[in-house]
């Protein structure tokens, strides 16, 4: 059964150790990712963008296929299926569709809106026991045609929005959707310190989890990051192999167009990758 995302982050807040959401694409990526995190008793986050939403036909066919997937691995790690830098009507379609968690993005709005909207969206997943992730700042780069100029969010706006009483907070500290640029500044830590000194307990989300140094993932975690999000670096693993396959001429011999084999390098691939977030995040066996 899907869970909502609140135990296992203040578990992981009180036991300095970081949930790792990975965005799923489709059935192959969310099988990886289940199989992994039961493989190693680690809990785990699926994140689902509106665009990857709409690739997979649409929110309830998600919630269908994960839900029959939790039963028919027999999977027994706590797993929370949550919407990803949702708008207001996304939050709203997600929540009644099934997920069990969802994220409403209103770092694009004026703070003024953004408090009001999130507002309604605790009211309605308090209702549900559906957990909420709030944003304040913005992270940088494009993730799925959000687009934000990565600017460091106010540790005053973000305290009036934890007083909401969202679930999770992500807060731009300098983080970037997708590979970092050379000339990357790093993450920063001095916002994030300021920002955990006023929100307390509430666990903080480090979104652009693609590339960030592992010493810069474990300051992160010390200084109260409780879930980390990866998207970008399973896709890159995924891509690498599958070309590899085909470069290989694999596809070419025998039945090897065979979408089940052609898919599965980068499934596995996808599973490595996984793997290695869970052991730097800290979260296997805390299933
Ligand atoms: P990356 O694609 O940079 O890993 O970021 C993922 C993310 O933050 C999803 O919200």
């Amino acid at each position: 059964m899907l869970v909502s995302a609140k135990e296992m982050l203040e578990k992981a807040k009180k036991g300095h150790y970081a949930v790792g959401q990975f965005n799923i694409n489709n059935l192959e990526w969310t099988r990886s990712i289940l199989q992994t995190a039961e493989e190693l008793k680690s809990p785990v986050i699926l994140g689902v963008s509106e665009g990857a939403g709409k690739w997979m036909v649409g929110y309830h066919t998600v919630v269908g296929m994960v839900n029959g997937m939790l039963k028919d691995m027999s999977i027994t790690v706590p797993v929370a299926l949550h919407l990803d830098h949702g708008s207001y009507e996304g939050a709203l379609a997600c929540i009644e569709a099934g997920f069990s968690s969802i994220m409403f993005d209103g770092s694009h709005c004026p703070i003024e809106e953004n408090i009001e909207k999130t507002k309604e969206l605790v009211k309605l997943t308090t209702e549900k026991g559906i957990s909420i992730e709030a944003e304040v700042g913005s992270i940088g780069g494009e993730e799925d045609g959000v687009v934000g100029a990565g600017e460091c969010a106010d540790p005053q706006e973000c305290k009036m929005i934890a007083d909401l009483g969202v679930t999770m907070l992500a807060a731009g500290i300098g983080n970037i959707h997708g590979k970092y640029p050379a000339n990357w500044k790093g993450l920063s830590f001095e916002t994030l310190d300021a920002i955990q000194k006023l929100t307390g307990d509430l666990p903080l989300v480090l979104h652009g989890g693609t590339g960030i140094p592992a010493d810069m993932i474990k300051k992160a975690i010390d200084l109260g990051v409780s879930k980390i999000n990866v998207n970008t670096e399973c896709q890159l693993s995924f891509a690498e192999a599958t070309r590899k396959y085909i470069e290989d001429g694999k596809d070419l011999q025998g039945k090897g167009y065979d979408p089940r084999k052609l898919l599965k390098p980068g499934a596995e691939a996808i599973k490595e990758t996984v793997k290695e977030k869970m052991e730097l995040f800290g979260s296997i066996g805390k299933a």
